[in-house]
């Protein structure tokens, strides 16, 4: 569990030698997240096998239980390197809200809006706070559930939303502005508990969302299109529980590959699904990393310098903005000058000045950066702004000379687990202190 600062949470990182080993990414957060609002879509026994122990996960399991749910995790199964199944039990009767304690620590607890409401017609959702990056309004959401005949009420921070009629949701057109990730997934976990048929257009494409359409399809849903930018979900009357397995994280895939390039070396992750980061693939290959897709898992391979690329990031399958931090920090020490363009959040920079104090050459300019490579960072003490930019920075001080102290390391505990053990067994020199 998140409890705020305490002062004492850092990584402290130092230089090390060539990386080698295999490590697992684990089931991803943002799918996980999502597939946990989902069960209370259904009343009865649901399980999610390879949740990771990560505080997101935790937050989320609180905000199931202020609804009423339990939310219990079994044992590892011996000599399994997942972590224990995620058994979740809803009643009958939900209680339809997501207190201000729970949302303010985690904004993708907006997700459960969306069920609730078509679960029981009515809900109240504390209006979220989140991640400190760019402004991150929930205005998609509400249109959209709105197309589906819910009427909203902002009430002393709370979103109140009531279902028109008393009946059920009813199926929409709903045409997205812009492709959002978690929009996409409130719509269609709300869809599939409603009347007639809906249909997303410009829907996000992201893996997590197909994957939380499989989950949906095995509770009775009818889903078609996830993956593609056009979803058509015909609703149910009824869902039943299902048990599901969490698709892997490229994310955090993604970051043990960024480990190979700043430390040189040799690292597999095992269960990395490459078909779903091609274009990051793409560019780790652009960079100078020899990368493979074999029977054991993506293979990174590095030794010397990295090459300057560019790099824009766009909605899945663009070059995705959670991955910019592990490629600014490269681009940090590679041969050559980088421009970063950030298409998504607007804030998203904010630990460039951290990577700045440990001696990286970056000037920054509204949406973009520009990343003059260095030879050689240089320990210091630096603050996580968020999750992404917190593990960034534990990778930066793996090819600083010295030590690097990365404060506030609780951030990067909502998305990764045991970051510190996972970048020790492939021969990192990191303390979670
Ligand atoms: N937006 C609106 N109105 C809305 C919703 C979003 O204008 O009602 C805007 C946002 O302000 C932003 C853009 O749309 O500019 C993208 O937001 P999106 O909704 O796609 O992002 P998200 O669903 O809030 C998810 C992930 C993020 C990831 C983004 C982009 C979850 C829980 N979060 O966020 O992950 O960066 O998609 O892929 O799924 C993380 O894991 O650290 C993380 C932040």
């Amino acid at each position: 569990m998140e409890h705020g600062w305490s002062g004492t949470d850092r990584f402290v990182v130092r230089s090390c030698g060539p990386l080698s080993g295999t490590v697992r990414a684990g089931g991803a957060k943002n799918s996980a997240l999502k597939l946990m609002a989902a069960c209370l879509l259904a009343e009865g026994r649901h399980v999610l096998v390879d949740v990771p122990r990560i505080t997101d996960v935790d937050i989320m399991a609180d905000v199931l239980r202020a609804t009423g749910a339990t939310v219990d995790r079994l044992p590892a199964r011996p000599g399994s390197p997942e972590p224990g199944d995620l058994v979740i039990d809803v009643p009958r009767d939900l209680h339809p809200e997501a207190p201000y304690e729970l949302v303010e620590r985690m904004r993708a607890s907006v997700v459960v809006l969306g069920p609730l409401l078509a679960r029981c017609g009515r809900a109240r959702v504390s209006m979220p706070g989140g991640d400190d990056f760019g402004h991150r309004p929930i205005d998609m959401h509400l249109s959209g559930l709105g197309a589906m005949g819910v009427e909203f009420d902002t009430v002393h921070g709370y979103v109140e939303g009531t279902v028109v009629g008393g009946g059920p949701l009813v199926g929409a057109h709903v045409v997205l502005e812009y492709p959002s990730h978690t929009v996409t997934d409130n719509l269609l976990m709300a869809a599939a508990l409603s009347k007639g048929t809906t249909v997303i257009d410009n829907a996000a494409r992201e893996p997590e969302v197909l994957d939380l359409a499989d989950a949906l399809r095995s509770m009775g849903a009818v889903v078609r299109g996830a993956g593609t930018s056009r979803i058509e979900v015909e609703g149910a009357a009824e869902l039943h529980p299902a048990r599901h397995r969490v698709v892997a994280d490229r994310v955090v895939a993604a970051t043990f590959l960024a480990a190979a390039g700043m430390a040189g070396g040799e690292v597999v992750v095992s269960d990395a699904r490459v078909e779903h980061m091609e274009m990051l693939v793409r560019k780790l290959r652009d960079m100078g990393l020899q990368v493979e897709h074999g029977p054991d898992g993506l293979r990174a391979t590095h030794t010397g310098r990295i090459r300057s690329v560019d790099v824009s990031t766009l909605p899945y399958p663009g070059v995705a903005t959670d991955y910019k931090p592990f490629l600014v920090t490269m681009l940090s020490v590679a041969e050559g000058v980088g421009i970063v363009t950030e298409n998504l959040f607007s804030g998203r920079f904010r630990y460039v000045d951290e990577l700045r104090r440990m001696g990286a050459d970056i000037r920054t300019e509204g949406h973009h950066a520009v990343v003059r490579g260095v030879e050689r960072l240089s320990g210091a003490p630096v603050r996580a702004t968020d999750l992404r930019a917190g593990a960034a920075l534990v990778l930066a001080g793996l090819a600083a000379e010295g030590e690097t102290v990365v404060a506030d390391a609780h951030h990067v505990d909502r998305g990764y687990d045991d970051f510190a053990g996972k970048l020790r067994a492939l021969g990192a020199d990191v303390q979670r202190v």
